[in-house]
């Protein structure tokens, strides 16, 4: 049996390779990457892959039984495409199965809409595909807040457009443990997962951070415009506009949902908090 992760390079394909490692043993796992050497310490055997080519698809899924696509990261119309590469080089293949880690969210009415409607394209895809399928939809992750703590401490406070919305954090570990079982057990065939966490406001993930970082940080809510500004000013275009959207999302309750987390991974989904403090100890 091989298992083959794409974007095994990135931190979420990376995830889901070192949990099928600790399952199934490394002879098991192939990691495909358009940077192989960013993926070389993982301690599988790693095949080239960039998603806008058919033709390195074709090779790197030689003898794979499973693939895990991981969405990618380009313009949402590219993505259709490069996505569409893997799932033909499957099945090309003879790939028996295919996983694929889609995202939460609103298909119509934030900023970040477009990505979500390109990633269910690629449901759909793989839906169409004739073999086996799981889909995960991923919660948003908790680890870039994190990431931020000295800027939110130089603010003295989290600002942004998400209101009194809530979102169900999710983090990378807890999906890798989850794509795992969905790769490994019959049971998730035909299934999507809404792979999420516990529900929580903006003021409530101060509260959290100020507990596991002993900051004071409050929550100010800023209007959707001034947000959507202000973040396109500080990270550019296309990934201001990204987040900004994920955030009108959060204020328009499109991140506050059904979790499936444990029908996928066979246990709860961790705790924020406990996610936090596992996170910030190896900050
Ligand atoms: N749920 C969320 O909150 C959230 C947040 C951000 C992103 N996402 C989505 O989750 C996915 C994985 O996130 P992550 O945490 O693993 O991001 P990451 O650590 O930044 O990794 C991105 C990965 O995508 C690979 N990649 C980019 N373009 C590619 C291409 N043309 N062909 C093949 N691989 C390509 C990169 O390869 P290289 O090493 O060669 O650069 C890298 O392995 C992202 O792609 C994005 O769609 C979700």
């Amino acid at each position: 049996m091989k298992i083959a992760v794409t974007s095994a390079s990135g931190q979420l394909g990376s995830a889901i390779v070192r949990q099928l490692i600790n399952e199934v043993g490394e002879d098991h796992v192939v990691g495909i990457a358009r940077t192989p050497e960013k993926a070389s310490n993982l301690g599988v055997e790693i095949r080239k892959g960039d998603y806008n080519s058919r033709q390195q698809f074709d090779e790197a899924l030689r003898g794979v039984d499973t693939v895990l696509l991981v969405s990618g990261m380009d313009d949402p119309q590219k993505r259709i495409q490069q996505h569409r590469n893997v799932i033909e080089a499957a099945k090309y293949n003879g790939v028996s199965k295919i996983v694929y880690t889609g995202i939460v969210g609103d298909e119509t009415d934030t900023a970040f809409s477009p990505i979500v409607q390109s990633n269910r394209q690629t449901e759909n895809d793989v839906r169409g595909s004739g073999l086996q399928w799981v889909i995960g939809r991923n919660g948003i992750y908790i680890e870039p807040d994190l990431e931020y703590i000295d800027h939110y401490v130089k603010d003295g406070e989290i600002t942004n457009c998400a209101g009194g919305g809530k979102c169900t954090y999710t983090s990378r570990s807890e999906l890798g443990c989850a794509y795992a079982r969905m790769l490994l057990d019959e049971k998730h065939h035909g299934q999507v997962y809404n792979l999420v966490g516990e529900a929580i406001t903006q003021a409530r993930l101060a509260e959290l951070l100020n507990r596991v970082y002993g900051t004071e940080l409050t929550y100010r809510p800023v209007s959707v415009a001034a947000y959507a500004k202000e973040r396109r000013t500080a990270l550019g275009e296309f990934m201001g506009t990204v987040i900004a959207g994920i955030y009108e999302g959060i204020q328009n309750g499109a991140y506050d949902l059904r979790s499936d987390y444990e029908r996928a991974a066979g246990r709860a989904h961790k705790a924020p908090l406990e996610m936090i403090k596992n996170l910030a100890s190896v900050q």
